[in-house]
């Protein structure tokens, strides 16, 4: 299975959810959350491709960069690429429910793990399906991060416990997933959190801790100050807010404020492996992918998600040493121009 046979597969599969487009960047899915698609107009998703694209990679090949190492650590953890597999629930409802939950669950997690990298797993409003994440990380010897809604504290830290008895490398939690009202109509509100509860959360845990979901410099900075592991710069693919910056427009000032005092992940289009390479010279560590994850798990179980990721780690393998970059160290803002930040 290749990667062109993952995504007719999953156009296929997906009817109706996702045209898995040539360039996917939300406007046929506009509106389809549930679905894959951004919220309202799709304007928050649009931006995060437009943002992505105005970001122009400088290609150089008079270099000594012939045989690149992708590999990185990330909080304790080697991967052999910089990107993560980003949470996903709801295969049903958002993905036309070719693979059950437990199903999606199997593929991402043990395709990630296959090829080189871990799995985030995800929360809902179904506590089945955070249940089902645990229980595929558990099966794959606990090589996977749970990622939990801001749920109130006690149910957070109650859902930690159960993530680390499931044996979970990382906990996280997707504080963008705050304004998710209906989650209360089924007696689970969420909401934001202060410092003060971050740092609760945080010192319940011996494991690293990651808050998905940040797009200021000025709450990067709070994360700093709760004690907070890693940041992921997301603004849940356009899928919790209409109208909201980029990612790749967002990320710069972070990294200017918090880069080496916390780790900095990203996510939103990555759809290739040069959109790593661009995001990592805006100031990310690593990113993470959710869409064409999904793409390689309906295509193709645990095997699609293996295709999608060595796809992306042979396109970053290219694009290093069209760049330059003898490792991802070496990956800086000298390897692209920002159009973004062109006035
Ligand atoms: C169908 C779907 C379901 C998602 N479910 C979750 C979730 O349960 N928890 C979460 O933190 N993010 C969730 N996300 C957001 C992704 O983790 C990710 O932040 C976002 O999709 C941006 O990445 P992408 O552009 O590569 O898709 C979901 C995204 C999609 C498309």
């Amino acid at each position: 299975m290749d990667i062109k046979d993952v995504k007719q597969l999953a156009r296929e599969r997906m009817k109706g959810y996702c045209n898995v487009c040539r360039e996917c960047n939300g406007v046929a899915c506009a509106g389809q959350v549930p679905g894959m698609g951004g919220a309202g107009t799709g304007d928050a998703f649009k931006r995060n491709f437009e943002a992505l694209k105005n970001v122009k990679v400088v290609l150089r090949t008079l270099h000594n960069s012939k045989d690149p190492d992708t590999g990185i650590e990330v909080l304790g953890q080697k991967l052999s690429l910089p990107l993560i597999t980003a949470p996903v629930t709801g295969s049903g409802i958002n993905m036309g429910g070719y693979l059950t939950e437990e199903q999606y669950c199997d593929a991402v997690v043990e395709g990630s793990k296959a090829a080189g990298t871990m799995a985030m797993v995800g929360d809902s409003g179904k506590p089945e399906f955070y249940v089902a994440g645990l229980d595929s990380v558990k099966r794959a010897g606990g090589e996977g991060i749970a990622i939990i809604k801001p749920r109130e504290n006690d149910a957070v830290i109650e859902r930690i416990k159960m993530a680390e008895e499931a044996g979970v490398k990382m906990v996280g939690m997707d504080i963008d997933g705050a304004g998710l009202v209906t989650m209360a109509l089924f007696g689970q509100p969420v909401g934001p959190k202060s410092v003060e509860d971050l740092a609760q959360i945080k010192k319940s845990t011996d494991l690293p801790f990651i808050l998905k979901g940040i797009m200021t410099p000025e709450e990067a900075e709070l994360a700093v100050e709760a004690g907070v592991d890693a940041i992921v710069v997301s603004n849940h693919g356009g899928r919790v807010l209409n109208h909201t910056m980029g990612v790749a427009e967002a990320l710069p000032a972070i990294a200017r404020a918090v880069k080496g005092k916390i780790t900095i992940l990203a996510d939103g289009n990555v759809r290739e492996g040069v959109d790593i390479l661009k995001y990592i010279a805006l100031g990310a560590d690593a990113v993470l992918a959710a869409r064409p994850v999904i793409w390689g798990a309906v295509a193709g179980n645990e095997d699609g998600v293996k295709t999608v990721i060595d796809t992306f780690r042979n396109q970053l393998y290219q694009a290093m040493i069209l760049t330059g970059c003898n490792d991802v160290k070496s990956i800086d803002e000298s390897k692209i121009v920002n159009l973004n930040a062109v006035k």
